[in-house]
């Protein structure tokens, strides 16, 4: 009879019971100051964020959605314009895309890293494209170099969706290394609590190096104004709240740890599957380092589902993310336009199974989880 704790896809308790006196600390010191909006810890971990990324421009706002949105507005995008995504990812990209009445470009991803294949993408462009959606899905960075050299000969933005990605970073030819998020026009990013830097709550942010585009996106998060109720542009309230980003500060402190926490149980899970016969574990870019927000495998042979059940009935929660690609969710199929038919994602979605992975994983819960997947047969 096991006697582990409940295995957990993600432990936000076990994680918040170890940085509780900080926390507590941070969100008390809002409470009493009572500002809750706009209070000194938002500007404070802005500048920390920009500093640990290395971009002069952090811009807080409400969630990783709005991040999105706000920055297809800021870079002056008009309906009717198309923005590449990819075919395999989580569904923001493709929404801000479709409600700010623009068309998704839907493009294949590459079958090792999930991410949209670059080399699909330049056969997809048209007159009417205008950017690219990166989304640097799971914890590593799209291919950046190739992606950007294509987007400047065909005069596109470039939008990095890094949500799933903080703190990977992505290396070019030149040896230059830039954090995932810095690298493009504008990137975004989520601090959904289940991400890699999470708030207890929504959050998200823009990054840019461009002092205009900075000044910009930061009056459309704050209704278009930067004093106030002077409204220079049409915008939205999108703020990070006061509490969340004293929550952020804390954790940004142990971004680095939690990313080796993350590291060092994707290592013995790579060991474990290492040789197994209808599993593959999640590949790795050359260019980019890995912070596994998720650990996802291939589950061939048609055996994923079941794999999933037996998993279930022996206590190992596990996910789908995601079942269904972009071109195929009801929402999107009459909006998107697709070049070429997207078959990986396709595979993908009916092969990949991400495992429980957190800053909390003991060795005993690994070694359960492995020993129990190696008995499915
Ligand atoms: C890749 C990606 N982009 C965007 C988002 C949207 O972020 P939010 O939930 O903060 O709006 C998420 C998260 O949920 C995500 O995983």
């Amino acid at each position: 009879m096991r006697t582990l704790k409940e295995i957990q896809m993600n432990d936000l308790r076990g994680q918040y019971l170890r940085l509780q006196p900080e926390i507590d600390r941070a969100m008390q010191e809002v409470l009493t100051s009572t500002a809750f909006i706009r209070g000194p810890q938002v500007k404070a971990f802005a500048d920390e964020l920009s500093h640990y990324l290395s971009i002069p421009y952090v811009i807080p706002c409400g969630n990783g959605t709005d991040a999105l949105q706000m920055a297809l507005t800021g870079l002056g995008l008009q309906p009717g314009d198309e923005v590449i995504v990819p075919a395999f990812t989580y569904a923001a990209a493709v929404e801000v895309v479709a409600l700010s009445g623009m068309v998704p470009v839907i493009v294949d991803v590459d079958p090792q890293t999930y991410n949209i294949d670059p080399e699909l993408i330049e056969a997809a462009v048209s007159p009417r494209t205008k950017a690219i959606i990166a989304v640097h899905l799971f914890g590593q960075c799209c291919d950046m170099e190739t992606i950007s050299a294509m987007a400047s000969r065909h005069r596109l933005y470039v939008i990095e969706d890094n949500a799933q990605s903080v703190g990977a970073t992505c290396s070019f030819s030149d040896g230059t290394v830039r954090h995932g998020g810095t690298i493009g026009h504008v990137g975004a990013t989520s601090f959904f609590p289940s991400k890699p830097l999470a708030c207890y709550g929504d959050g998200g942010a823009m990054m840019t190096s461009d002092p205009e585009l900075a000044e910009l996106l930061q009056k459309i998060a704050n209704h278009g104004q930067k004093q106030k109720y002077h409204h220079e542009v049409i915008g939205c309230n999108s703020r990070l709240d006061t509490l969340q980003a004293a929550i952020l500060r804390v954790k940004l402190k142990y971004m680095d740890a939690f990313t080796l926490a993350r590291r060092q149980a994707a290592h013995y899970y790579n060991e474990r599957l290492n040789d197994h016969p209808f599993i593959q574990a999640p590949c790795k870019a050359p260019y980019s380092t890995h912070v596994y927000h998720q650990y996802t495998i291939r589950v061939r042979d048609g055996k994923r589902d079941g794999l999933q059940c037996f998993l279930r009935e022996r206590g190992i929660p596990s996910m789908i993310y995601y079942p269904l690609p972009m071109q195929e969710q009801e929402a999107f199929r009459p909006l998107c336009r697709v070049p070429f038919p997207a078959t990986v994602a396709a595979d993908l979605c009916r092969e990949v199974l991400s495992l429980p992975m957190h800053t909390e994983m003991t060795a005993e819960e690994q070694g359960y989880i492995m020993d129990t997947i190696w008995s499915y047969e």
